[in-house]
């Protein structure tokens, strides 16, 4: 193929080497910003327009060939060329074939270097909403069912082992109010990527568009950025947006480990749907929790995006090197590599079936209520660490008898201490134990209802920041 729409050439006398062209390609990934490449575009004319550097017939005629390569590039119709070097040359040559010579107008007055890094920002801003929408998704079908279950009595667990009975509501809404942070940290980063990098050009700035504010309004910014250096070779959104990526991946691995213990027949606390589980090809009887384990797995490839980007970056020099251009993949990966994960999850949990049988018979188990001889101890006045104690020696006897502390008779308990009088029984249930862990965060039954309650009314803010995408339609 010929390399006549190269968008530099001028001072070279040989032919670039085909290894040379195939290395320097991206048109294969970065074709994706096709259409915020074309949005800029326009912006752009309109402000070379607004420096009477464009006609306003000139402006016209390349606005109507820009909405037009816009909804064919939209359509799937139109594809890059396989000597485009990048969208961005891809997209100047589109617009000459369709406008002819006027077309080569569009570049003055900006790089790729800048128009690389805002394609990319106009991306992001409207990928992490899209991503948020999912995780809203998600969280609403965690607290439906954390609200069938506010009461349920379940074992909860720490080192892996019976600790004190918590509400499965409780359990639950723990995944959902990590998520929601996750949400807010796409809302605080949003402002920090609020600043349009165009007119930032090589990494001098523009010397022919000088109107930044007007073109970061029109961009759907609300100010340009502050150092045309820092701006083009500025990186951290990507970062930080990865890193948000990878953390989102963090709680979803351990919502997805979550289940595939509960699901196991050793808990059995939970069942799958038959919709969001896989058989085995040999043991007929498999019921697998696969898109628990594909979340856990892929949490590390999101986790790989944000090291790998990070490495990249370490130690460049300033301002665009080439190296940048190695920002869009891993960003591409982890965005789709949420969008598959978030809908399965969310069918997962809505589906999930829950045992609650055994969650309640099993919630004293392990001796899961001492606290509560400890905590009636307290009550008599007697100092935490001998009641600490006294508690220990009733789980001792417990033991020593093959039962749980809380089967223990009340004249076993007078007999460890005269101060375990009968009624201390009232204190020794799953009930009251619930009950009584009435703190602002704690598990019982009220106080999780008012927990999900104040989620909601969280989400329903975060939904409008999720639904609102800053970025301007082409017209
Ligand atoms: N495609 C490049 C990128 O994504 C932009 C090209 C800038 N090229 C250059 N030689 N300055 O980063």
């Amino acid at each position: 193929m010929g390399q006549s729409n190269k968008l530099w050439g001028g001072r070279f006398e040989k032919d670039t080497a085909s290894a040379m062209t195939n290395l320097s390609k991206s048109t294969h990934f970065d074709w994706r910003l096709a259409t915020f490449d074309l949005l800029q575009t326009d912006v752009h004319v309109q402000a070379l327009n607004r420096s009477k550097l464009l006609s306003d017939a000139e402006t016209k005629q390349i606005r109507i060939a820009i909405k037009d390569i816009h909804n064919k590039v939209s359509s799937g119709a139109l594809k890059p060329n396989d000597s485009d070097e990048d969208v961005h040359t891809a997209i100047e040559r589109l617009i000459i074939e369709s406008v002819g010579e006027i077309g080569g107008k569009i570049r003055a007055g900006r790089s790729r270097n800048d128009q690389a890094v805002t394609d990319f920002k106009l991306f992001l801003r409207g990928s992490a909403r899209i991503i948020s929408q999912e995780l809203v998704g998600l969280c609403k079908a965690i607290n439906e069912q954390a609200t069938k279950y506010f009461d349920q009595a379940s074992p909860g667990f720490t080192h892996l082992q019976h600790a004190q009975p918590v509400t499965l509501g409780h359990e639950l809404a723990k995944h959902s109010q990590a998520l929601l942070r996750d949400i807010e940290r796409f809302t605080d980063w949003d402002a920090r990527v609020d600043t349009c990098p165009l007119g930032a050009g090589a990494l001098a700035g523009s010397a022919l568009v000088t109107d930044s504010m007007w073109v970061a309004n029109q961009l759907g910014f609300s100010r340009p950025s502050e150092n045309s250096i820092d701006a083009v070779s500025d990186r951290d959104f990507v970062a930080e947006y990865l890193f948000i990526c990878s953390v989102i991946g963090v709680h979803l691995s351990k919502f997805a480990e979550e289940i595939i213990l509960l699901t196991t027949t050793e808990f059995g606390y939970a069942t799958l749907d038959d919709q969001y589980a896989t058989g085995s090809s040999i043991m007929p009887q498999k019921k697998n929790p696969d898109a628990a384990e594909l979340t856990r797995g892929k949490s590390g490839r999101l986790i790989g995006n944000l090291t790998g980007l990070l490495v990249t970056l370490k130690g460049l020099p300033f301002a665009y090197n080439r190296d940048l251009q190695e920002d869009k993949e891993p960003v591409f990966d982890s965005h789709d590599t949420l969008m598959l994960l978030l809908p399965a999850l969310t069918g997962m949990i809505q589906t999930l079936s829950f045992n609650t049988e055994k969650l309640s018979s099993n919630a004293a188990l392990g001796h899961s209520l001492a606290t509560e001889i400890a905590d009636y101890l307290v009550k008599k006045n007697i100092p935490f660490n001998q009641a600490h104690e006294i508690s220990g020696k009733c789980v001792k006897l417990a033991e020593s008898k093959n039962m749980e502390v809380h089967q223990l008779s009340a004249s076993d308990l007078s007999f460890v201490s005269k101060d375990l009088t009968s009624d201390v029984l009232e204190v020794l249930t799953v009930k009251a134990s619930l009950l009584a862990r009435s703190s602002y965060s704690g598990t019982s039954p009220v106080n999780v209802k008012a927990q999900i309650g104040r989620m909601n009314e969280k989400i329903s803010v975060l939904i409008k920041w999720a639904n609102h995408n800053p970025i301007p339609e082409i017209l």
